[in-house]
């Protein structure tokens, strides 16, 4: 039997799923593959941005040509331009030797700039140029080199925020997005849900040689109704450890619920607060609103402790602050009382196999944060 373009291509990247939003991203990556568009990738952590690149450098001309996937997010800002760009011996302390550089090195083949939101002002000057011209220089050097390149970038942050806030160019951000791709979150994908756990849940029983974990019915409407903050990332997770530590092979929506699977959607990603569990309800773009928003929770939480306290020891409470609500200045200063507990991280690091970016995104924290508690908990 024929198999329509759409399905081989899922079969060839192991993509699991049928929802049209899922289709629909594929599609496009395989229309645009023929062409030299940029492409932006844009959609929430976990969604499975990382196999678009891949698809549209393999059904396109430069397939016999370089690709080099690149995390913008991870390289230190001091040497960002020269793997990009390349640097002439000596341009800084350190450069013993010339560097070509990614844009060198992938000429007419394809660069994938994952977490382009998280690249300096700077190299966005200098990706613009080379995106508009196909021009670039060497740090330390005044040649004027040519490459042909296609980008393919991706993000899960808002850019159009980055933009407001003077952290993302604007022009950069056009040139970047001709053809924009969205991957959906997983809470959209309806029974896709379901294939993706039985996916799993094959591949760690062929694996480990062991019987397949399945569900109950009532699991089953758990997790479609679940919001999945880590979407594909958490699902893959819940069922490895499920398979791997449940005795009993039909999960229920009792077990999930154990897994921090609820069905008030609360991500439980294990941040706490002053010892209590915060509200993951909302997708929050950096660290900063998810302060914001838990500091808020914390004022209306502080109210209730006013009156619990007034009522068993009425003198105590005249010490504590009239403010039901943390001002937005104090957040700052509060910064560090965000706790992971330590459990959450070995946790999360078992979960990822020891990558601390990994564990981080799942637990919905900055790497800086991530490697500031590994320190404090002498797990670094
Ligand atoms: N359709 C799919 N079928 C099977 N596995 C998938 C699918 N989509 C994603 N995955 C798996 O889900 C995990 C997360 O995917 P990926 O790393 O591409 O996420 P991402 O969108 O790049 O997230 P982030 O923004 O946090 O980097 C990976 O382990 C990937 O293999
Ligand atoms: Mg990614």
């Amino acid at each position: 039997m024929l198999q329509s373009p759409l399905q081989e291509i899922k079969q060839r990247y192991r993509v699991v799923g049928n929802s049209d939003e899922l289709n629909r991203a594929l599609d496009i990556a395989v229309q645009v593959a023929r062409t030299n568009l940029s492409v932006l990738i844009v959609g929430e952590s976990g969604v499975g941005k990382e196999i678009i690149p891949r698809i549209i450098h393999d059904n396109s001309v430069r397939k016999h040509q370089n690709y080099f996937a690149i995390n913008c997010g991870s390289i230190p800002e001091g040497t960002i331009d020269s793997e990009l760009f390349g640097h002439e011996k000596g341009a800084f302390t350190g450069a013993v030797a010339e560097r070509e550089g990614y844009f060198g090195a992938a000429n007419n083949g394809t660069l994938f700039l994952d977490e382009v939101g998280e690249l300096p002002l700077a190299t966005q000057a200098r990706l613009l140029r080379v995106l508009e011209t196909g021009e670039y220089i060497r740090v330390g050097s005044s040649e004027v080199r040519k490459t042909n390149v296609r980008i393919v970038a991706a993000t899960n942050v808002n850019l159009q925020n980055a933009i407001s806030e003077g952290r993302f160019r604007e022009d950069l951000y056009f040139r970047l997005a001709t053809i924009p791709i969205k991957m959906p979150p997983l809470r959209n994908r309806g029974q896709d849900i379901e294939l993706l756990f039985r996916k799993f849940a094959n591949d760690i029983a062929e694996e480990y040689n062991i019987a397949p974990i399945r569900l109950t019915d009532d699991g089953k409407a758990l997790l479609m109704s679940y919001r999945w903050p880590g979407n594909i990332r958490q699902l893959k997770n819940v069922v490895e450890q499920l398979s791997i530590i449940s005795p009993e092979r039909m999960i229920t929506a009792e077990m999930l619920r154990k897994c921090d699977i609820s069905d008030d959607n609360e991500a439980g990603t294990g941040l706490i607060l002053a010892g209590k569990k915060t509200d993951f309800t909302h997708s929050y773009e950096n660290e900063r609103d998810m302060l914001f928003h838990v500091l808020s929770s914390l004022g209306k939480e502080v109210k209730e402790i006013k009156a619990m306290l007034s009522m068993s020891q009425p003198s105590v409470i005249q010490s504590y602050s009239s403010q039901d609500v943390v001002p937005a200045e104090e957040v700052t200063l509060l910064d560090d009382a965000v706790l992971i507990d330590k459990n959450s991280i070995e946790k999360a690091l078992k979960h990822n196999k020891g990558n601390r970016s990994k564990a981080a995104k799942e637990l919905g924290i900055s790497e800086r944060t991530m490697y500031r508690r590994l320190k404090e908990y002498g797990l670094a």
